[in-house]
């Protein structure tokens, strides 16, 4: 067992975790933010994406142990209060998600891209969410959304 410190979404987190677990078992299972989803467990499909340090991972990929120090942000570190990221008010308003499974790592790979790149051409978009796949949305309304939220076409 080892001890972890890091900070989840602004709050500090301490846990002791096995040598093994995973930085998304730990957010999912031992801090109870289960907006993280699980998809492929192999790091394929991006659906567990969070950023560590401003950095897309894979959650599923990552080991707790690796994130000791760092700041980890999660879907659920992305809204103010009641007041939804543009990046999620876009991907409700341009219907970028079906099952929804897909759509944290979506957002949150997004928020990645926009944070280097606030003004992506939709040619940049798509090469950076090739990491991203979704099973229901056919991507057109995914890349919708992205072009929306970066030219704040979010609503008010
Ligand atoms: Fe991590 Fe698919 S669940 S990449
Ligand atoms: Fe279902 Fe993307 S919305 S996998």
């Amino acid at each position: 067992m080892r001890t972890v410190r890091l900070r989840i979404n602004g709050q500090s987190v301490m846990r002791e975790v096995p040598d093994n677990r995973l930085l998304i078992d730990l957010l999912r299972y031992d801090v109870g933010l289960t907006g993280t989803k699980e998809g492929c467990s192999v790091g394929v499909c991006g659906a567990c994406t969070v950023l560590m340090d401003g950095q897309p991972v894979s959650s599923c990929l990552t080991l707790a142990v690796m994130a000791n120090g760092a700041e980890v942000l999660t879907i659920e570190g992305l809204a103010e209060g009641e007041r939804l990221h543009p990046l999620q008010r876009a991907f409700i308003e341009s219907g970028g998600f079906q099952c929804g499974i897909c759509t944290p790592g979506q957002i949150m790979a997004a928020k990645a891209l926009l944070d280097v790149n606030p003004q992506p051409s939709k040619e940049e978009i798509q090469t950076w969410m090739m990491g991203n796949l979704c099973r229901c949305t056919g991507y057109y309304k995914i890349i919708e959304a992205i072009q929306a939220a970066a030219t704040e076409k979010v609503g008010p």
